[in-house]
């Protein structure tokens, strides 16, 4: 048995944990302080036995950043840098975070603004930053070729020109992506249009409307984030077994009783998730990564593969008092606790009369169709049996055309599969229109893909032409990724 399953595993009684006890002695001194915490303090998080103890804790909203105008152009500053964040009661973890200890603000961005944002990397090594869903030039694009090296800065700008959506900004170093997500540098990008701020839809940032960037992680026995994928690893996909929300292990929110829209990333490495309420409560979806669906969808679960975004409205108008918990279906882990302990303050308007202002093209207009096979060569993950070179140009996108783009996992694995700078809508899922379920009828960017399992896509790319700079399409699957799953395209 491999250690740290020995250890989860062996504090189920007091006497695994006498015997757990014994066994790190031999191990390092160093862990003896965390045990020593655990002992002495209340068992009340028992469903996240690690040895170091989770700091109980409060659901951490990110700060939301709004700049003023400057000359037009709203400025964000943000840092990359090394820093240190308490997951666990008394010991400090070495984390990177964006102007924080681990993860970074929300942006907040209008369609139509003209913004700038200006990295700083403090860090010890290079990185880049990689605007995630968003609509934006190919040399903004923060993807492997924008390198900001140790001390450097570098700035995105561009008119934000796009639907309103939850997107996500994160490193995109060739090779590095993996390690540098996992340390902490992720945030989150809200942009508002006009339909989204006339709707009546929750809209009181940390009130009513909560961002959640859901991560597993890894900790070795001192409370530090351990990441070490083995060869078989990188092939299933590096996965933890501590959840956090926000960076915070189990927290809590109090909430309103009222209507609660929750914008929730699959911000993990590898890890498909199956959120669901604990009291199997229905809830409505209304958008996807990239746009608000045509209307309200009702749920019990809704299924989202790393990178992909949902937002969801959930019901707590008669629930005051009450407390249950967004959970992992597929893990059985309760992910946050919903302290439903706040009259309602604000008013709710009824989902069911919501439509949007959406329409999507149609596939019997494409005037192409490209395939991709996600598949594995030489020990590597590849797409077209390829794995990724910086120097080597896969595909030329004509600016305007509407393709038909149908992606294959050959394999008996996980996969999913992300275009950078656009959306697309999916026309099928393994021959049928009928598997396309709620959350992907929206536009998205990233399509999960299940073992042996095909789609078929709707891509146009509708913004900016440059032969010279290139957008990535890839598995987000960032183990995948970085050991070569992943393409480059130009749009001409
Ligand atoms: Cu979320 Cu190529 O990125
Ligand atoms: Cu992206
Ligand atoms: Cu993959």
């Amino acid at each position: 048995m491999e250690r740290r399953e020995f250890i989860k595993q062996g504090f189920g009684s007091l006497a695994g944990m006498i015997l757990v006890t014994n066994v790190l002695e031999a191990y390092s001194t160093g862990a003896m302080a965390a045990i020593n915490t655990y002992l002495l303090s209340d068992n009340s998080n028992k469903s996240h036995p690690g040895i170091p103890h989770p700091a109980p804790g409060e659901l951490f909203i990110p700060p939301l950043i709004d700049p003023n105008k400057i000359n037009g152009v709203r400025n964000f500053a943000l840092n990359i840098q090394e820093s240190s964040h308490t997951f666990f009661e008394g010991i400090s973890t070495k984390t990177y975070g964006i102007s924080s200890s681990y993860l970074g603000p929300t942006l907040y961005m209008r369609r139509g603004d003209d913004i700038a944002i200006t990295y700083t990397n403090t860090l010890a090594e290079p990185t880049t930053m990689h605007g995630h869903g968003m609509h934006v030039p190919a040399a903004m694009d923060g993807g492997p070729h924008q390198i900001i090296q140790p001390g450097r800065s570098w700035r995105a700008s561009y008119r934000v020109n796009q639907k309103a959506c939850t997107n996500w900004y994160h490193p995109h170093l060739m090779g590095k992506t993996a390690e540098h997500v996992y340390k902490g540098l992720a945030g989150l990008i809200y942009i508002e249009d006009e339909e989204s701020i006339r709707l009546d839809l929750p809209n009181k940032y940390a009130v009513n409307d909560i961002p959640l960037v859901i991560q597993d992680r890894v900790f070795d026995t001192s409370g530090q984030l351990d990441y070490s994928p083995t060869t078989t690893q990188i092939r299933q996909g590096y996965m933890g077994n501590t959840f956090l929300v926000n960076g915070v292990i189990s927290p809590y929110f109090n909430a309103e009783a009222s209507l609660l829209r929750m914008r929730i990333l699959n911000g993990s490495n590898a890890r498909v998730y199956r959120f669901s309420f604990s009291d199997q409560r229905d809830f409505h979806i209304i958008a996807g990564d990239n746009s608000f669906l045509p209307k309200p969808v009702r749920v019990r679960e809704v299924r989202l593969s790393p990178g992909e975004r949902v937002e969801i409205v959930v019901d707590l108008k008669g629930d005051l008092g009450n407390s249950f918990s967004l959970m992992d279906l597929s893990s059985g882990e309760n992910l946050l606790t919903l302290r439903v302990n706040k009259r309602a303050n604000s008013s709710a308007s009824l989902l069911k009369q919501l439509t949007f202002t959406l329409k999507f093209p149609h596939f019997a207009n494409a005037v192409r169709t490209r395939r991709f096979d996600l598949g594995m060569a030489n020990m590597h993950m590849t797409i077209n049996g390829k794995r990724m070179d910086l120097n080597r140009i896969d595909e030329y996108v004509p600016l305007n055309e509407l393709e038909i783009w149908e992606i294959r996992n050959t394999m008996n694995m996980n996969h999913n599969f992300h275009i950078h700078a656009t959306h697309f809508t999916i026309i099928e899922r393994n021959g049928s229109s009928a598997n396309v379920s709620p959350h992907e009828s929206a536009y998205k960017d990233v399509i999960f893909m299940p073992p042996n399992s095909t789609v078929k896509l709707l891509v146009k790319m509708t913004d900016y032409r440059d032969r010279n700079n290139a957008y990535m399409y890839h598995c987000h699957i960032l183990e995948h990724e970085d050991d070569g799953m992943m393409g480059q395209f130009v749009v001409t």
